[in-house]
């Protein structure tokens, strides 16, 4: 049985489909359809909830609330939380603030996105201490209007911002707090519905056993791309083992050597420790996706699910990353490079899993630079990524991993590229060598997203960026390059 609150109200489902979405849950059981679908597949952020989770130290606990994007997460995701909808926000006959600042600005036309623009800014509103630009923008990247235009959104998330006054949820912080330690899920639970099953350890040695028991179980941890399985390919999954309760495989730690991140960690958790450390990084999760999909999606999902053009790949091949697998009571650890093997083909084995990341810390006389190309700035897919990763000593390069994503069937290494560089001066001619090494190194595809020239003059230009960022910092100037 799975429990959670909707609102202050407490849900118990046992018999339910595990392939039944939040979106379509709230919509068809909960009789809540003010939440819409406009996409299906997290791309219009219409379906926006806030999903609140305790935070902070026991006997401390605060309500943390994130937006997700509701048609993909399965309900069993909303175990032990508490579901936030905009049903929920108009308290005692009047409308919430971020929602009564959305009429005051002429925030809504049509109406059809301002459910899901309304809780990214209810979920704004409760993050920040006051008006931010940047942050306002982060926020509402996920969200797509296609009547009003933005300024007058924009203008609602100042004024939210700026006169956040004590709401329901405030006064209701304790006894939410209470209820949610009274759900807190102590061990394995199930939803099931006649074959289909979803199981939801606790412990990595349970989902070890769990898998190994039942190898052909798809592991479901944000869900941002299995759900589109269901969402967008009408599939049904049988059997899924949700890993968003395992403690241990959501913890990052930092040691003298390593950022040790758990496989189950949401993105926007990764990117304090690895923006503090590679600032590229750091500047590339902002683009990765929109923040609904942050919160949701893993490193170890976009790793897990082999795509050529995931982003956390590329980076974490360059920097030398390894990934811990487990299977039953063995681990063994492999560097990132080797786990990709062909086209969405790992070295997976069956009952196998990530457990964790390894990332090497930032070392002395490291140069560090990543690059997204994309048709947009936010909440869209790489046609190329680059990762370059270079030990410079007195203008000649020592050491180059580079890695790309976008210019083949899996992320890989430009090895030609970085034996041009290794030896080498930092200087125009060596740069033009390595570039004409990439033709070596890749033949990429042309599709909708680029043509395969396309892709080998973007890649080659990324690097001659990289050359001129580190050989005259002060070009530098960090504008994101598009299509
Ligand atoms: Fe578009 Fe969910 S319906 S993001
Ligand atoms: Fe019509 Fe935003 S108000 S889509």
């Amino acid at each position: 049985m799975i429990q959670f609150l909707i609102n202050g109200e407490l849900r118990s489902e046992q018999q339910l489909d595990p392939n039944v979405t939040v979106l379509d849950y709230l919509r068809e059981h909960a009789g809540k359809p003010g939440t819409k679908e406009g996409c299906g597949s997290g791309d219009c952020g219409a379906c926006t909830v806030v999903v609140g989770e305790l935070a902070g130290e026991p006997g401390r606990e605060r309500i943390r609330y994130r937006t997700l994007n509701s048609c993909l997460t399965f309900v069993a995701a909303l175990h032990g939380k508490q579901l936030i909808t905009v049903e929920d926000l108009r308290h005692q006959g009047k409308l919430h603030q971020v929602q009564q600042a959305m009429v005051d600005c002429h925030g809504s036309q049509c109406g059809f996105c301002t459910p899901g623009f309304v809780m990214s800014l209810f979920a704004l509103q409760k993050g920040s201490d006051g008006y931010d630009k940047a942050q306002t923008m982060e926020a509402l990247a996920g969200n797509l209007c296609r009547c009003t235009g933005y300024r007058p959104i924009i203008d609602a998330a100042e004024q939210a911002c700026c006169n956040r006054q004590p709401d329901q949820f405030d006064a209701a912080e304790a006894d939410t707090v209470a209820k949610l330690k009274a759900i807190a899920p102590r061990e394995t639970a199930e939803l099931n519905s006649g074959d289909k099953r979803c199981l939801l350890p606790l412990t990595a040695a349970d989902l070890a056993e769990l898998y190994s028991a039942n190898p052909q179980a798809r592991l479901l941890a944000g869900g941002t791309d299995l759900a589109l399985e269901v969402t967008q390919f009408h599939r049904e999954l049988p059997v899924m083992i949700y890993v968003g309760h395992i403690a241990e495989m959501k913890r990052i730690e930092v040691s003298a050597s390593h950022i040790e991140i758990g496989a189950a960690a949401p993105l926007s958790d990764c990117y304090a420790v690895l923006s503090n450390e590679y600032p590229d990084f750091g500047e590339l999760l902002h683009r990765f996706a929109s923040l609904q999909i942050r919160n949701q999606g893993t490193l170890g999902g976009n790793i897990a699910n082999a795509s050529p053009i995931g982003d956390a790949p590329p980076l974490l091949i360059a920097l030398g990353a390894q990934i811990v697998l487990r299977k039953g009571s063995q681990s063994r650890t492999l560097p990132l490079e080797d786990y990709f093997l062909d086209y969405k083909v790992t070295a997976r084995q069956d009952g196998e899993f990530i457990e964790k990341i390894l990332v090497p810390r930032a070392k002395t006389n490291q140069e560090f630079r990543a690059y997204k190309v994309s048709k947009r700035l936010d909440d869209d897919i790489s046609a190329v990524c680059a990762a370059i990763n270079l030990t410079l000593v007195d203008g000649t390069v020592r050491e180059a991993r580079i890695a790309f994503g976008g210019m083949a069937a899996i992320p890989k290494r430009a090895s030609a590229c970085e034996q041009a560089l290794t030896g080498a001066a930092w200087y125009p001619g060596s740069i033009e060598q390595a570039c004409e090494a990439l033709a070596e190194d890749f033949t990429p595809l042309s599709d909708f997203r680029a043509s395969q020239e396309y892709r080998l003059l973007a890649a080659q230009n990324l690097l001659r960026r990289c050359f001129l960022e580190l050989y005259s910092p002060e070009v530098k100037t960090r504008v994101t390059a598009y299509v």
